[in-house]
């Protein structure tokens, strides 16, 4: 049974001008003009029979020329010029093969000058809506939320092309954002064998403890302190799996007349470090291939005491008997005393103090069984949560893109037939993937990977979902690799201007909504989604902890007893008590 129901006589007007994809209707129903909203569907009559053309109401306009008032100063309503300007988005079609009423993202056919225009509401528009959740609902659905137009119909994304070309959830702070990735996550938790990792910049996703979820911490000093291990959920992530230029960009001040000697340096010594470590360990087979960037360790304090050497050696000088100084001789005590720094730093314990384990060469076979395994592997849950809330915000982007980079590259790895696809869900994005310009050394690196995952993920099975605040500070290569936009509330103009710039030109002035959205409430528009549309997310099931602190409230309450000489200790001590 086709769905619609509707009579030429209730017809808001006809087709007047037609273009690619925009038509414009002339306006005869003046009731209906009025009732017409921007933003709400509408069907056109197709040239072919049994299919309708839908269409998104982008503009309306009633227009007075003074020509058209006559002698007494009254409008002559019949020279009214009343118009309405759509864009078409799809077409429904009343039958295709066996099944019925099956909606399409493309264009069959286009509207002939002086075609029918209905307003899609009532009756109608719940069954439409109700077509499209029916038709979403083939097995890789993902739901969000339901319609703002219909709130009784449920609003499904294509789960497969949700991940396939990369996502992106934007919106104001306290827009829904951490609700609506609780809310993917879950859903994502209830499949066999999901696999995501999700960044969590703030430990705000804590309390999301489905099954099929699992929480990890990156070390903090007091985790390191206790020796607590990945067996209690604790990671570390140690240097030697950092690529070169990594540790380049963290031992190596860009600003040292002798950067690039120390540069060089640490490459022929870490390659030195890792052959060593090859050797003892008797590993001939990774000696033939290995490079400084393989993930083979090596001791740091080979590396150190190696390095305390060059910078005294002494060389023989061209007479008999005579010393030099070597060619790095005194260029090597910057670099060695930032090692030092970092070596010591309590908040870098787990990149250089990460147990006993960490040096043994089955260590990232663990790891990665922990962090990269799916659903029922191993007896692991799916959906990896990793809190980074101890890692000090300017090695943030290193310690990010690392466990990215062990990720991208375990996957390129695998023999294709053996692949599972893993997502990355990264919150709080503009902090590790900022615009170029904006970016230092440690940005760079985690740039790198992450526009190399952007631009090849798909082939190797590795999807993004950036999410952010900030969508000017997001980095522009990897927002325009994203086919699928979650736009929750923006309040401000520049992130808007993003967000449009990204949208099809077709949908006009659709994201003009961004501003007036509600909490909750998101535009959702890509290849996921059937329609562009409206859509209110529902609540996931375990909230994530709110950021949020109530100034007011908290200044009527209690302080607790010594808690500034406490804080002042613990800085001191580089340690939360
Ligand atoms: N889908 C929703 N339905 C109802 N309330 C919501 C929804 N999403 C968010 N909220 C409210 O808004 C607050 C902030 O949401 P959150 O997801 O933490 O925002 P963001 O991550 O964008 O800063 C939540 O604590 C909750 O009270
Ligand atoms: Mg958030």
């Amino acid at each position: 049974m086709p769905i619609f129901r509707f009579r030429d006589e209730g017809a808001l007007g006809k087709v007047a001008s037609v273009d690619t994809a925009n038509v414009i209707v002339d306006v005869e129903n003046l009731d209906q003009l009025k009732r017409l909203q921007v933003n709400h569907l509408s069907v056109l009559q197709s040239s072919r029979p049994g299919q309708h053309l839908i269409g998104l109401i982008t503009q309306v306009t009633r227009k007075r020329g003074l020509e058209n008032f006559d002698n007494d100063g009254v409008t002559d309503q019949n020279s009214e010029l009343n118009l309405c300007r759509i864009s078409l988005i799809g077409t429904l079609l009343d039958r295709d093969g066996e099944k019925e009423n099956v909606f399409r993202r493309t264009l069959e056919s286009v509207p002939e000058i002086d075609a029918n225009c209905f307003s899609l509401d009532g009756e109608n528009l719940t069954e439409f809506m109700r077509t499209l959740s029916n038709v979403a609902a083939d097995g890789n659905s993902l739901t969000l939320g339901k319609y703002t137009l219909d709130e009784h119909a449920i609003a499904y994304l294509n789960g497969n092309k949700f991940f396939q070309r990369h996502a992106f959830i934007g919106g104001s702070t306290g827009s829904g954002k951490s609700w609506t990735t609780a809310k993917i996550i879950e859903q994502m938790a209830g499949l066999s064998t999901a696999n995501a990792i999700v960044f969590d910049l703030h430990g705000e996703y804590s309390p999301l403890v489905e099954k099929g979820i699992q929480h990890f911490k990156v070390a903090g000093p007091a985790d390191v302190e206790a020796k607590r291990t990945i067996d209690n959920g604790v990671l570390y992530l140690p240097y030697w799996l950092l690529s070169y230029e990594a540790l380049v960009s963290m031992f190596v001040d860009r600003s040292d007349q002798n950067a690039p000697n120390q540069a060089m340096i640490m490459a022929r010594e870490i390659n030195q470090a890792k052959r060593k470590y090859l050797e003892d360990s008797g590993q001939k087979d990774i000696l033939k291939h290995f490079t400084v960037d393989s993930p083979v360790p090596f001791d740091l304090g080979f590396l150190m005491q190696r390095l305390n050497e060059i910078n005294v050696e002494m060389v023989p000088g061209a007479r008999a008997n005579t010393e030099k100084a070597g060619d790095f001789n005194g260029k090597l005590p910057r670099m060695i005393s930032r090692l030092e720094n970092k070596i010591s730093d309590r908040r870098l314990g787990f990149m250089f103090n990460g147990g006993g384990d960490i040096l043994n060469f089955t260590w990232l076979e663990k790891f990665t069984n922990c962090v990269l395994g799916s659903s029922g592997e191993n007896d692991k849950a799916g959906i990896k949560i990793i809190d980074f809330s101890e890692v000090p915000s300017d090695v943030l982007p290193l310690i990010v893109s690392l466990v990215a980079r062990v990720t991208f590259s375990v996957q390129q790895w695998t023999p294709s037939d053996m692949r599972h696809p893993i997502a990355l869900l990264c919150d709080e994005a503009h902090l590790y993937m900022p615009q170029r310009n904006m970016a230092d050394s440690a940005d760079d690196i985690s740039l790198d990977i992450f526009e190399r995952i952007a631009k090849e993920g798909r082939k190797y099975g590795v999807s993004l979902v950036v999410i952010s605040q900030r969508p000017s500070e997001v980095n522009k290569t990897m927002l325009s690799q994203c086919s699928n936009f979650v736009s929750m509330r923006l309040t401000n103009a520049e992130d808007q201007g993003v967000i449009k710039r990204l949208l099809p030109d077709s949908l006009g002035g659709f994201s003009d909504i961004l501003p007036t959205l509600d909490i909750g409430e998101a535009l959702v528009v890509g290849d996921a989604s059937l329609l562009p549309s409206r859509i209110r997310i529902d609540e996931p099931i375990n909230k994530p902890n709110s950021g949020t602190v109530n100034f007011w409230d908290e200044w009527q309450k209690p302080v607790k007893d010594n808690r500034l000489s406490i804080a002042v200790d613990n800085w001191r001590k580089q340690n939360i008590q």
